[in-house]
């Protein structure tokens, strides 16, 4: 669709199909931008301490997108456990690849669906999932399916955002709530991915759950330098996306994207979204 929009990224689809974008190198480097958001180092740590990975264990990433956490926690497994990577993605799973070589790290990344993971079950000690979540049609079936390929007393680490606390501080507050109002209709139930993981571990049988959360801040853009918010996508972009989908109307959409652009080039930029992880067990 909409060929006319050159190596625009499609907002409204996200990190769906990756591959169908137009550029899918946007979206590498949106992973590699968003590595560095200190709410993701922080989930990050917490996530490594409570999986506690030993050497010789077996470690599944689903979405592992460019695996620079899966490339990191190889070593601990070594030298006889495995660390598996999967993701819908080609082009994400060429990045990893070629990175895990360069690294020397010894690594499996396939194409898999987290909807139905093509592994037997009871297979894994442990299973992480990053921010993948919030683009599946169905978050419990897809925490249901990692708990189903752990062995029991197998842990699982799942870490998503929740866009029901996404803000973006405009002078007009109205514009401001419509502009979250319109991305979680865009976006659809798994935008509330974050806040649904406790659930949907409890749902999973899980046990021993713990939960915390992050709040990733961006406090400053230049649109006329950069043309996302680091790791976002292009605010115009997403604007015309939700106008295209009918969840704002067109004249509140360009008034929407003149007053975010203007306020951003006047050193006003302010936007927000919490992260949450969820560490949890299969039963022994
Ligand atoms: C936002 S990226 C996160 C990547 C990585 N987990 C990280 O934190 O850097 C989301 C990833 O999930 C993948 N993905 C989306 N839907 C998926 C599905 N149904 N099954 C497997 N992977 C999926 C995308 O291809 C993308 O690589």
């Amino acid at each position: 669709m909409d060929d006319d929009r050159g190596l625009d990224p499609h907002a409204d689809k996200g990190y769906t199909q990756v591959d169908d974008q137009p550029d899918p190198s946007f979206l590498v480097q949106g992973m590699e931008a968003t590595a560095r958001w200190p709410a993701v180092v922080q989930l990050r740590a917490w996530e490594r301490d409570r999986v506690d990975l030993q050497p010789g264990e077996s470690l599944l990433d689903v979405g592992c997108g460019i695996a620079d956490v899966a490339r990191s926690l190889a070593p601990l497994v070594a030298p006889d456990g495995r660390v598996v990577g999967i993701d819908m993605s080609e082009a994400m799973l060429a990045v990893a690849r070629e990175r895990a070589s360069a690294d020397g790290v010894a690594a499996t990344f396939r194409v898999g669906d987290a909807m139905h993971l093509d592994e037997v079950d009871g297979t894994f000690d442990a299973c992480r999932s990053e921010r993948m979540l919030q683009w599946v049609p169905d978050v419990d079936a897809a925490v249901a399916e990692m708990a189903r390929v752990l062995r029991p007393g197998g842990r699982l680490c799942v870490t998503d955002t929740d866009w029901r606390t996404f803000a973006l501080d405009l002078d007009d507050v109205a514009l401001s709530a419509d502009l979250s109002a319109a991305l979680i209709a865009m976006r659809g139930a798994p935008a509330l991915a974050g806040g649904r993981l406790l659930n949907a571990c409890r749902e999973a049988g899980l046990v021993d759950l713990e939960i915390t959360g992050a709040v990733h801040i961006w406090d400053a853009w230049d649109p006329d330098r950069d043309p996302a918010p680091s790791g976002f996508f292009p605010l115009d972009a997403v604007v015309r996306d939700m106008a295209a989908a009918g969840h704002l109307a067109a004249d509140r959409a360009e008034e929407l994207t003149a007053a975010v652009y203007d306020g951003a080039r006047r050193g006003r930029f302010c936007m927000h979204v919490t992260m949450l992880s969820v560490f949890g067990r299969r039963p022994a």
